[in-house]
């Protein structure tokens, strides 16, 4: 049977960088499948070939054995193809079923009204399904980046499609919620569609696809089935060596010197009560599902949401922060957060000056005011490196970048600016296997040989066991427990995780 889509000879360059270079790939109809590689490898440039957001260099592209071209993603549309690419895509201004069902805004009487009872009736099933618990007349524009993302999912169901292109639907969500997800995509597949997925989540490639292709630099390493492969010969062949698994140890917390106190902090719908200090020296995990006061518990922290009561307390003294500009100021408390597209990264701005942003207030020329152009590529320069960023140069705007390597610049803007207390939000959420190893040793040296304090916000929870010395659980907007000891010795895996889900339950 022919495949329904095939790719012949496909190659993309951009200035600098050859994103794809000759590649050839398959996907059998009724079948998931996987694509996977490191940061930059080239797997949304494949998408996007596809899909006609880009056009390709050279190539061809098969649709039902007859060769297509699309000059849009309307035209692929058309065909029966839908996509949740990595960017969000969501229209904020607009409610739930306007964005889950705007392609198809069915219409009623001589007047074309949009008959709005039966679309947030349809629009309900489809939000339903994707496990997403709120009326669909809510605007979108409040919601968090994972129940965007369920939206986006919901959107992509309602279309119908036959094939379906999700690029790392799952970065921004729970286990629980990513589980809901690939119970949907095997159903998707019962029904005969094709689907292809990309993730750097390997247990879901593992859980899900029938066969998983590598790309590594652009180019087609192989395709495998997937029954019979092990996860270390898939992450050989992605990163070109064996994944290291290895415990962090036992973290320096310095129980006599509090950093950060938060005394029943509250702000109504989103956070209730929450109580917890920080030390020296400590990895704090904030674990939860979403929508469960974590995020929201970091933004009253930081001073971009007030409370409307409760107290909080940098170095014993009570103080009250009116933007994370203010709190960087006056605490050295910095935000990495889970919004990169929206709130993280200046994406016209080049690479360079992404990362210095947060240290500009240090670079000005005592005199002119003006920013030092030497100090500022000093400092990128060096974060480029002891990151790994993949990027053509300083100068290139940071929209450029791959999903993975645009994450790292918001850590990176964040190391820079060199806080005592620093909240993370989901740091590696859609950062490869490699590049996650070297960001979590990172991460715990800041607080290991730096002293800092840092609150680890992850949905990952290999992540926040690995990291974190203590465990704070969230449900329904409020503590519902703390794990402590997570780093002691002889402490397991399976323990930590059965604790946790304890309090989830
Ligand atoms: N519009 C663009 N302009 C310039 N370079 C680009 C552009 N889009 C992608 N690239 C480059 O092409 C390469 C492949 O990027 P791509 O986004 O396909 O990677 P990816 O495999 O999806 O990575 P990730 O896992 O980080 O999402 C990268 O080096 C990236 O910087
Ligand atoms: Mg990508």
């Amino acid at each position: 049977m022919t495949p329904l889509l095939a790719v012949r000879g496909l190659s993309k360059s951009f200035p600098g960088v050859q994103a794809l270079a000759n590649v050839s790939l398959e996907f059998n109809r009724g079948t998931i499948h996987g694509l996977v590689g490191e940061n930059g490898a080239g797997k949304s440039t494949l998408i996007k070939l596809v899909t006609g957001l880009e056009t390709p260099d050279r190539g061809e592209i098969r649709l039902d054995g007859q060769p297509v071209r699309f000059r849009n993603w309307r035209e692929a549309q058309a065909r029966g193809i839908a996509l949740v690419g990595q960017e969000i895509q969501v229209v904020p201004e607009s409610s739930i079923t306007e964005n889950v069902l705007l392609d198809r805004l069915a219409t009623r009487g001589p007047l074309r009204r949009v008959d709005w009872p039966a679309m947030n009736r349809e629009a309900e099933r489809f939000v339903r399904s994707v496990g997403l618990d709120l009326p669909v007349t809510t605007p979108v524009k409040g919601l968090s980046a994972g129940q965007k993302q369920l939206v986006r999912i919901a959107k992509t169901l309602a279309a119908r499609a036959r094939l379906v292109f999700l690029d790392e639907p799952t970065s921004s969500l729970t286990e629980h919620e990513a589980g809901q997800l690939l119970g949907l995509l095997r159903e998707l597949r019962s029904q005969g569609v094709t689907v292809l997925y990309v993730s750097h989540k390997l247990e879901e490639v593992f859980a899900v696809c029938d066969e998983v292709s590598v790309l590594r630099d652009g180019q087609h390493v192989g395709t495998r089935a997937v029954a019979g492969l092990t996860k270390a010969e898939l992450v050989a062949a992605m990163i070109g060596r064996e994944a290291r698994e290895e415990r962090l140890g036992r973290l320096p917390v310095d129980r006599g010197c509090e950093l950060l106190r938060a005394e029943r902090l509250t702000r109504r719908g989103k956070v209730s009560e929450v109580s917890f200090a920080l030390h020296r020296g400590e990895i704090l995990g904030f674990y939860g599902l979403v929508g469960s006061g974590r995020t929201e518990t970091a933004r009253l922290l930081i001073g971009d949401d007030c409370p409307d009561s409760g107290a909080v307390f940098v170095r014993g003294r009570q103080i009250a922060l009116h933007s994370v500009r203010d709190s960087l100021r006056r605490c050295r408390m910095g935000y990495v957060t889970e919004n990169r597209k929206e709130e993280g990264l200046f994406l016209a701005a080049s690479v360079g000056t992404n990362i210095a942003l947060t240290v500009w207030d240090r670079m000005v020329q005592r005199w002119t005011r003006r920013i030092s152009p030497t100090a500022e590529r000093e400092v990128g320069q060096r974060h480029v490196a002891a990151l790994d960023i993949k990027c053509a140069g300083l100068d290139e705007p940071a929209g450029n970048l791959s999903g993975g390597n645009q994450q790292k610049i918001c850590l990176a803007k964040w190391l820079a600016a060199d806080c005592d207390i620093l909240l993370i939000d989901e740091p590696t959420v859609g950062v490869d296997i490699g590049a996650k190893e070297h960001l979590h040793r990172l991460i715990w040296e800041l607080a290991a040989q730096q002293g800092k304090a840092i609150i680890l916000i992850s949905s990952d929870m290999p992540e926040i066991i690995k990291l974190a010395s203590r465990i704070l659980v969230f449900r329904d907007q409020r503590i519902a427990g703390e794990v402590p000891d997570v780093d002691a010795p002889g402490r397991t895996y399976a323990d930590i995780s059965a604790a946790i889900g304890r309090y989830l339950n």
